[in-house]
């Protein structure tokens, strides 16, 4: 039998202990902890369910009927393999790329998505100076609670883009149009996937209005939820900037305003009276990329309005691919649902998207920690495609190509 060996022990000293403890004190000197220790957009997600009242949360993180396209969107995303090469240089990456004639620092840009101040009371123009900071691209909704004229007057070296329905009522819609170019607004992006608004059963059962409402099924969220609702109540009131006083469920917003009829017309009559770039968001076929190629648009957004209209829609990135093949060379092509990563981003960009939009991924930053969040989200996004390019051997957006990802089967 071997001998045990023989170990000479001595008393723990605080000298060598000390370095090892992972802890330290509380320290009250105003940075958020919680949100600094976030280092996935998932993280950003998790802090937000802690941060803004049910409600709130679910209608930004739901989507449409049983929320299959989100689903598929995401689990298109695991699918990604990359193809990486090595013994490169890649000790200095260039993430930045050019997004209609002007640079980006990244090939991100912020989409548009409405009511922002119900998630933070710092809302579009909160989020549009980090975008700013960061050289990127803001767009603003028509359904947000910050004006054109508002966002432009604030944040006035934004590059920013404006988000329009085709509403109802044309001479409203001309109206959007004009404060959009008096407000220094960049180009004009028409969503075309809401003719009607899908159902979005989380909505419906939470009973969600703008502003929120306090009743007995919502109430235990919203007390613990204090500091949301303090900044709710003493700040400007939360409401749609572009019709004032309207207070009803979100599910007859959309049913009072949208129109069901508009055509491929009414995008030549937009056209004619913005004067500007246009980019087509909610294109879901080959066969309209070609129609608007055709027209003469600047961009697409492939996207299904992130699963929040149609259910079951087809997979951006799926469809990606022959876009590019058949249009690619005539307008820029944007592509957007369920972009959690930096890997993600850089899979759309290596089958040929000129830039990714973001909705969730910001707002879930926004809920977590208002302009603080949004910065992580942006950081977190940023260091995983920096590493990722690195790990895969390439240096810069425009070399990252079919070359380096694939999507597997299974
Ligand atoms: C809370 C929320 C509000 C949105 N509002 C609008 C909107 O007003 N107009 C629009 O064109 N798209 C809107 N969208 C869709 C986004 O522009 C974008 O297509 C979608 O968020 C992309 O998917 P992702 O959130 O998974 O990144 C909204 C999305 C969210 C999450």
């Amino acid at each position: 039998m071997m001998s045990p060996m023989k170990v000479q022990r001595q008393f723990p000293r605080w000298k060598t202990v000390k370095p090892l403890l992972g802890w330290h004190l509380p320290r009250f000197d105003g940075v958020d902890r919680k949100l600094q220790r976030c280092i996935t957009i998932q993280d950003l997600r998790t802090l937000a369910t802690h941060r803004v009242p049910k409600a709130v949360y679910d209608y930004v993180d739901g989507a449409a009927n049983e929320e299959i396209s989100l689903g598929r969107a995401r689990e298109t995303f695991s699918r990604i393999e990359f193809r990486p090469r090595v013994l490169r240089d890649v000790s200095s990456v260039d993430l930045s790329t050019t997004i209609l004639g002007r640079s980006s620092d990244l090939p991100i840009i912020f989409a548009p998505t409405g009511y922002t101040r119900m998630m933070h009371y710092s809302g579009e123009i909160g989020i549009a100076t980090v975008a700013t900071q960061h050289n990127l691209v803001y767009s603003l909704s028509t359904m947000g609670t910050t004006s054109a004229q508002e966002l432009g007057d604030a944040v006035s070296q934004s590059r920013r883009w404006f988000q329009l329905y085709v509403w109802r009522d044309r001479e409203q819609t001309r109206s959007f149009v004009a404060q959009a170019k008096d407000a220094g607004f960049e180009a004009l992006i028409l969503t075309v996937d809401t003719p009607v608004a899908g159902q979005r059963n989380r909505d419906i059962r939470n009973g969600l209005t703008v502003p929120p409402k306090i009743n007995s099924k919502t109430f235990f969220n919203m007390a613990t939820k204090m500091k949301w609702w303090f900044n709710v109540l003493t700040t400007p009131a939360l409401e749609f900037a572009t019709f004032r006083q309207f207070t009803r469920p979100l599910s007859e917003i959309a049913a009072t305003f949208f129109d069901a009829s508009v055509t491929f017309e009414d995008l030549a009559w937009l056209k004619s009276i913005w004067g500007g770039p246009i980019i087509v968001k909610g294109i879901q076929s080959v066969a309209d990329a070609k129609m608007l190629a055709k027209m003469g648009v600047d961009a697409i957004v492939l996207s299904n309005h992130g699963g929040r209209q149609l259910d079951c829609g087809v997979v951006p990135l799926e469809l990606l691919p022959e876009v590019v093949a058949a249009v690619g060379k005539k307008m820029e092509i944007y592509i957007d649902g369920g972009v959690m990563s930096g890997k993600d981003i850089l899979a759309a960009i290596g089958f040929g998207a000129d830039a990714v939009l973001i909705g969730r991924a910001y707002l879930y930053g926004a809920m977590a920690g208002g302009m603080a969040g949004v910065e992580k989200c942006i950081e977190i996004l940023a260091q995983e495609m920096k590493t990722t390019m690195q790990l895969t051997g390439v240096t810069s957006i425009a070399e990252f190509t079919s070359e380096y990802v694939n999507l597997r089967q299974n």
